[in-house]
């Protein structure tokens, strides 16, 4: 498999690269049965981490054998023999699973519900704590039952459900990934920008390592502008990021038997797509754009929800300044909306390779362009051969060379003088 980075050892070959050979969750179930690949006592913690299997607490994913990370040991000369460096996702699944992403939401229209997956599995982080896993964030940690109960929560364990068979299907792939992999997707596929991914999310490995309840903002606060600050602030998230990611309820509905929010079925639910009822904050609501901040400055429309933090992004003078701006210009929307949603798929998360890893072909983060300081300098520098045989030819077309300069002909110089001088006294005389 491709994440695999370096070259195999022929003892790990001959015993089977975790990575490479293992292809399916049962083949690798049987390896590490096998003695010679259990982790020796002394293994470091990163080592284990990487060996460690995921116990899939949500019933879910009872099924699921092995987390994604692996490490083989095998006994050479000098002891053990570690793998291969592997990312935490194999990059070639990550975009098999994308494929698949792209005709679950074909199929079933659940954008809305993959979008509000990874915003609730990132949503937790606490810049305050440095710890990982403590700190919260995208790792995954959403998928533990313990944490699908918490009450903002409640209904998605059905994107769970959906996004199952393609977890088993890419093993390789972190719940993690998952999560933000798929609300990505479901945001461009639903006609929104492309949001500059990174992947490489570390997943937590046990419930014990779920966040607190209570980490993510409540619809209806007694001051909803102080509430949201506190929340987003919290993530590290500015004004512009809280009133940019609340343009994303322009996709989907709110349950009352859900969240306690939203009318039971509007004009605009009853009939689906997907499973009908709920209250929508905008009319289409399965397209991404910039109706959400246009209907809640123009429209009164009975069937459209607006909930108290949706209704303070027009009220408080800061969130204002932006709400009137997306409300107006959907260009300048979708640039704020995909950067925001960009470093808001990567709070908290724990990258493997650090530096995370892109599937569309590009660097993980644009790099800055390079400041090429000879470019503008006035340094001596050599020149390329053909430069300089133009240089020659040049010089040699008019007689001279150039390790020669041209002398100045004086002479001639002196004639065209004299002979418009010439010229001159005879136009007077004349
Ligand atoms: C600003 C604070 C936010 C509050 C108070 C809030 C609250 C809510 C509530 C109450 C629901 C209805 C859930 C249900 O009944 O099923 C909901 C749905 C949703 N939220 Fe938020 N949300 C917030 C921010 C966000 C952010 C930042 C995103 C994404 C970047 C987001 C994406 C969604 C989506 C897509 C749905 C629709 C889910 C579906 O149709 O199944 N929300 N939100």
């Amino acid at each position: 498999m491709a994440h695999c980075v370096t070259p195999l050892t022929s003892s790990m070959a001959s015993l089977g690269c975790a990575c490479r050979f293992f292809p399916s969750a049962t083949t690798r179930a049987e390896a590490y049965s096998l003695p010679l690949l259990s982790p020796p006592p002394s293994t470091p913690r990163s080592s284990l981490k990487c060996l460690k299997s995921s116990p899939s607490v949500s019933p879910l994913f009872l099924n699921q054998k092995f987390q994604r990370r692996t490490l083989v040991h095998a006994p050479n000369a000098g002891g053990v023999v570690r793998s291969p460096t592997c990312f935490a996702s194999d990059p070639d699944q990550l975009k098999g699973a994308r494929e698949d992403i792209k005709e679950l939401l074909k199929t079933t229209f659940c954008h809305p519900i993959l979008v509000r997956l990874g915003w609730h599995d990132a949503g937790t982080y606490d810049k305050n704590i440095e710890e990982w896993p403590k700190r919260g964030g995208a790792n995954g940690s959403l998928r533990f039952e313990i944490e699908l109960k918490h009450a903002a929560n409640a209904g998605l364990v059905n994107a769970l459900k959906l996004l199952q068979p393609i977890k088993e299907k890419y093993p390789n792939v972190t719940y993690a990934d998952l999560f933000q992999l798929a609300s990505a997707t479901a945001i461009e596929e639903a006609g929104g920008p492309k949001i500059l991914m990174k992947y490489g999310r570390v997943d937590v490995s046990g419930s014990e390592q779920c966040p607190p309840e209570g980490k993510l903002p409540d619809a209806g606060p007694p001051s909803p502008a102080a509430h949201l600050r506190d929340v987003f602030y919290r993530m590290g998230l500015n004004d512009k990021e809280i009133v940019a990611l609340s343009g994303a309820h322009t996709l989907g509905r709110s349950r009352p038997e859900r969240s306690g929010w939203g009318k039971p079925e509007t004009k605009y639910t009853k009939d689906g797509p997907g499973a009908p009822g709920g209250q929508s904050w905008t009319v289409q609501w399965l397209k991404f754009d910039n109706s959400y901040f246009k209907d809640i400055k123009e429209t009164r429309d009975e069937d459209l929800l607006v909930l108290p933090t949706d209704a303070v992004l027009f009220e408080d003078p800061s969130f204002k300044v932006y709400a009137e701006k997306y409300a107006d210009d959907q260009d300048t929307f979708f640039k704020d909306y995909a950067e925001a949603h960009s470093k808001l798929s990567n709070l908290g998360a724990e990258f493997d390779p650090p530096e995370g890893f892109s599937i569309d072909g590009g660097p993980a983060k644009a790099a800055p362009e390079k400041f090429v300081a000879a470019k503008y300098s006035y340094g001596k520098r050599e020149l390329s051969d053909s430069m300089k045989q133009k240089i020659r030819a040049e010089y040699e077309a008019i007689g001279g060379s150039p390790d020669k300069p041209l002398q100045s002909n004086y002479f001639l110089n002196i004639m065209i003088v004299i002979a418009v001088l010439a010229f001159l006294a005879s136009l007077v005389v004349n």
